[in-house]
């Protein structure tokens, strides 16, 4: 075997482990990529009555524009998870996990 036809097939091993790759990638931010409009429709069930309607006009909580500035997503999660007082805690119930990362990724873009 020379060479030449040795790279070649050596390119043909690597295209099935690279194309597994390139799936198995598309597939992890898929299905589990926080999702900011499901976040919205959480957050007018389980945040409005306390941060306003839009999250921007505040209330009882205070305004969450430009929240992303203070906290990034990593901390919005915790916060959410593990609130301060007056803040109620809604994890684990009535949101789970998923759900407070969809949450916390609408608070983001306010
Ligand atoms: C019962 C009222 C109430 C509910 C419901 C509520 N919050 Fe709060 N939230 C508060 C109050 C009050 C504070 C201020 C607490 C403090 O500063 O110690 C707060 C603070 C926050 C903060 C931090 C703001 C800052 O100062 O950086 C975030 C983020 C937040 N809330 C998000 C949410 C989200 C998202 C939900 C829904 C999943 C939610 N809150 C539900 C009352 C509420």
């Amino acid at each position: 075997m020379d060479c030449r036809k040795r790279t070649l097939a050596r390119a043909w091993l690597c295209a099935p482990v690279l194309l597994a790759l390139a799936l198995f990638g598309c597939a992890k931010s898929g299905p589990s990529a926080p999702d900011a409009a499901r976040g919205k429709q959480i957050y007018a069930e389980n945040c409005a009555t306390c941060h306003g309607a839009t999250g921007r006009e505040g209330g009882t909580g205070p305004s969450l524009t430009g929240e992303h500035k203070y906290k990034n997503f990593a901390a919005a999660v915790s916060w959410i998870e593990h609130p301060e007082a007056p803040m109620p805690a809604l994890y684990p119930d009535p949101l789970d996990q998923r759900e407070v990362e969809d949450v916390a990724a609408f608070v983001e873009t306010l």
